[in-house]
């Protein structure tokens, strides 16, 4: 009897640990690796025998903002849970540690490694013999670096040697150049990051017609403080000096031209930092007939190319679209990233990380950004939704590190032409429903495009405001987020929006043209004429772990694909348009199609788009 109650007892322990199991990869999948180590555990054991020796010393003595380290180190107790912490600020004692983030008890780390690697890696030797030899990647990121290495695995962390200090030449020099498109379409803004603050020197661009006459624009400073941040990690053991983020507006350009740029600051001594140089090619004028390429993504997400912060292969996708799409830059003329950034979450060093893996396209095209809950959301501070996945930045950190036109940044929607493009940029974490401040600009940016001289009308949102088969949202029975398309879908249909494409959900889909849950159209791949619907797009494939679909099959998904990508848009002139998926393991096209039609067939009257006729004549 006894036996039996233990095998039932056994097999209920069996499945409540099935159950967390389960629960915990349901809800892990955006965990911020950084966060699963204990800084509140850390003791100190320094061993005199232990150590980390790191080389070269100085960095980045030829202008480079990425270098290569190398690490060689000794334990004599070795485990393969030993992990290397890399740290900047290089000083990271308890005496550093601010009352907001206070000492539980000493001697303790105040601030988390800005990223880790296990001893063993690469080094399958170092659980018998204690030595290894790692290379890791880093980038200037205005201050300097030590390495430490520790046993006790992540969670009870126990520092056993610490390297000697390391640094960029000059840590504060102008980095990672992204350009957006300003408030007019002859504008162009150039944000950067560097460690010299206003009192100090003087930000500015030198600027000018590739081969012509380079002239100077002076660019603002901005930058916040810990107590900017709306909770921990972000206010805690996340938080890292931001330096100063600068922006300059180059206005008056000529459409099409190509322009060559560098970022600069004039220290009050007289002397000149230079950053190196930089060009791109200035928008088309709204309404101008010639070829224009879009790439849309969302869900992006950080990788390291030193393999370093790895969990669960969580973020592998993330170097691949970024490597796609550095190789198709000359057929790319804009890119939106629409929302999911980089998954910080409250770990403020990974948005320099994140902005030197896209520095290569964010420096040569327009790189736009639309807020998703992983910038946002924070309880009670105005978010939609009341959840923590900022992980305490609350929206500060993607509204000052990237430019948007945006009437207030703090309310992330805005509206954007490029060429025959109209995008209208929606932000979930705001409410969007009928009455609100959001719903009325989202109306005032469709009604207001010319769709003679602009057919291509896209409106662009983190969060699946139209349609998807994403696992989670089937379960809800809502294939949305809720109260989604029962706000907007009559302002896309009256406005006759073409596409709408959405993240949040990390694979891809594609739904018919569609009104009110009906497809409005049965054609597939060549739609010729009036569309009658709108047609729906998730492309949250950016990098981000993989979601699942539903076993639903719905009448309204034509194409699911369970891969990381990203969509391209080109449109060749006011008649055609050339959608396509493509992935980001080889950059090769998986789904497209086309639409092409004319500006009667926009103008052709369907179901709720036209107001009703008088019978006068
Ligand atoms: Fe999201």
């Amino acid at each position: 009897m006894l036996l039996i109650e233990m095998r039932i007892l056994g097999f209920i322990i069996l499945v409540i640990c099935w159950a967390l199991l389960g629960l915990e990869r349901a809800t892990s999948h955006a965990d911020q690796p950084i966060s699963r180590i204990a800084i509140e555990m850390v003791v100190v054991a320094l061993e005199d025998s232990a150590y980390v020796k790191a080389s070269p010393s100085v960095l980045g003595l030829n202008g480079e903002t990425t270098e290569w380290v190398t690490l060689e180190y000794s334990f004599p107790n070795p485990s393969t849970d030993d992990w290397i912490g890399v740290f900047s600020p290089a000083n990271f004692s308890a005496s550093t540690c601010l009352p907001e983030n206070p000492i539980v008890a000493p001697p303790l780390l105040c601030t988390a490694p800005i990223k880790y690697q296990y001893a063993n890696y690469t080094n399958p030797t170092y659980k018998d013999n204690g030595k290894g030899l790692l290379k890791l990647q880093v980038i200037n990121q205005r201050s300097d670096f030590s390495f430490a290495l520790f046993s006790g695995g992540l969670s009870n962390p126990k520092l056993v040697a610490i390297s000697s200090t390391i640094a960029f030449a000059n840590p504060n020099a102008p980095v990672y150049p992204r350009l957006a498109q300003g408030k007019m379409w002859n504008e162009m803004t150039v944000t950067w990051t560097s460690g010299y603050g206003i009192n100090e020197a003087e930000p500015f661009v030198e600027w000018g017609p590739q081969g012509g006459e380079q002239k100077r624009s002076p660019a603002g400073t901005l930058t916040f403080d810990r107590k900017s941040m709306c909770g921990a990690p972000a206010r805690t053991v996340g938080w890292r000096d931001p330096g100063f983020v600068h922006t300059s507006f180059l206005t008056e350009l000529w459409p099409n031209s190509i322009y060559t740029y560098k970022l600069g600051h004039r220290l009050f001594n007289g002397t000149y930092i230079w950053s190196q140089a930089y060009q791109f090619r200035a928008s088309p004028y709204p309404g101008q007939n010639s070829i224009q390429r879009v790439a849309i993504f969302g869900d992006l997400g950080k990788d390291e190319a030193d393999g370093s912060n790895e969990y669960r292969n969580s973020q592998r996708g993330s170097l691949n679209t970024t490597k796609q799409l550095i190789k198709d830059l000359k057929n790319i003329d804009i890119v939106f990233h629409i929302g999911d950034i980089c998954y910080a979450m409250g770990y403020l060093s990974q948005w320099d990380q994140f902005t030197a893996q896209i520095e290569p396209i964010a420096s040569t095209v327009p790189y736009m950004i639309a807020s998703g809950n992983h910038e946002r959301d924070w309880p009670g501070t105005g978010s939609f939704y009341g959840n923590t996945d900022s992980g305490g930045e609350c929206g500060v950190l993607a509204e000052t590190m990237f430019y948007v036109p945006a009437e207030n940044r703090a309310k992330f929607w805005y509206s954007t032409d490029y060429g025959m493009f109209r995008f209208c940029i929606a932000d979930t974490e705001h409410d969007w429903r009928e009455g609100t401040e959001q719903y009325n600009f989202i109306e005032h940016c469709l009604a207001s495009t010319d769709r003679k001289t602009q057919p291509w009308l896209i409106f662009l949102a983190h969060r699946v405001l139209g349609y998807s088969s994403a696992s989670w949202y089937a379960e809800q029975g809502s294939f949305a987020e809720p109260m989604g398309r029962e706000s907007l879908q009559k302002l896309w249909q009256k406005y006759k929006v073409d596409i709408a494409i959405y993240g949040h959900v990390h694979n891809y889909e594609r739904t018919c043209p569609i009104y009110e849950n009906t497809c409005t159209n049965k054609e597939k791949h060549n739609y010729k004429g009036t569309l009658n619907g709108t047609i729906h797009i998730v492309a949250g494939g950016g990098g981000a772990s993989l979601a699942e679909f539903t076993p639903l099959q719905t009448s309204w998904s034509i194409v699911k694909d369970y891969d990381y990508g990203f969509v391209k848009l080109t449109a060749f002139d006011h008649s055609n348009l050339l959608f396509q998926y493509k992935k980001s393991r080889d950059g090769k096209v998986y789904d497209s199609f086309r639409i092409s039609r004319d500006y009667r067939d926009i103008l052709a009257c369907t179901v709720d788009s036209c107001p009703s006729m008088t019978m006068a004549s």
